[in-house]
């Protein structure tokens, strides 16, 4: 058992962190919170424009500041974006305050689940498939390092996915009451 108040999505786009999260959250009574959607809330404006505006090191900045806000907070299921393990803080945030969960998948399943999506910075224009081989090059030893549990979610529906993962949790992660943990300054 490793008790933590939050309970920490990462993984690569399309492995389901949103709808995974969104139904776990209902099966723990926690509120469910995505971090890419409060940082939106939080600048006023899309991940799209952070991009092109701050480049991605400005989008890692706010991305790491979230989440310390976001931890500091009462118990959540969180959803992080696809790169928030690039960062170091952001990874010492999430590994001191949350039971983490890797959601894997593929890249075909990548591609099939994200076809239609237009709103990810990282795969606009050029070769998606090249580029998601490349990012999962890049992260996967990051999403290890920081993981209390990996949890495959191809072929699975995301309410299914949510029911098997559930089940695993309940005799892994437990629940955090206590005071807020410290954390370590993240710059
Ligand atoms: C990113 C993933 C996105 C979002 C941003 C960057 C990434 O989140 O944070 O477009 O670097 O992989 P999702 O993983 O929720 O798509």
């Amino acid at each position: 058992m490793n008790p933590a108040r939050h309970l920490v999505l990462v993984g690569p786009m399309g492995a389901g962190k949103t709808s995974i999260g969104r139904c776990l959250a209902r099966h723990f009574g926690l509120a469910f919170v995505d971090s890419d959607h409060e940082i939106e809330q939080r600048t006023g404006t899309s991940v799209t424009t952070i991009f092109d505006c701050t480049g991605e090191a400005g989008f890692r900045a706010r991305e790491r500041d979230t989440l310390a806000g976001l931890l500091a907070g009462p118990g959540s299921v969180l959803a992080t974006g696809g790169g928030a393990v690039l960062d170091a803080g952001s990874r010492r945030l999430m590994a001191a305050n949350g039971f983490v969960v890797h959601l894997r998948a593929d890249v075909p399943t990548q591609l099939e689940r994200l076809a239609r999506d237009r709103s990810r910075p990282l795969l606009a224009g050029g070769d998606r498939e090249a580029t998601l081989h490349r990012l999962a090059g890049e992260r996967d030893p990051l999403y290890a390092e920081v993981a209390d549990l990996v949890f495959d979610t191809r072929h699975l529906p995301a309410a299914d996915a949510a029911r098997r993962l559930a089940q695993q949790l309940d005799a892994r992660w437990q629940r955090g009451t206590g005071p807020l943990r410290p954390t370590e300054p993240t710059a």
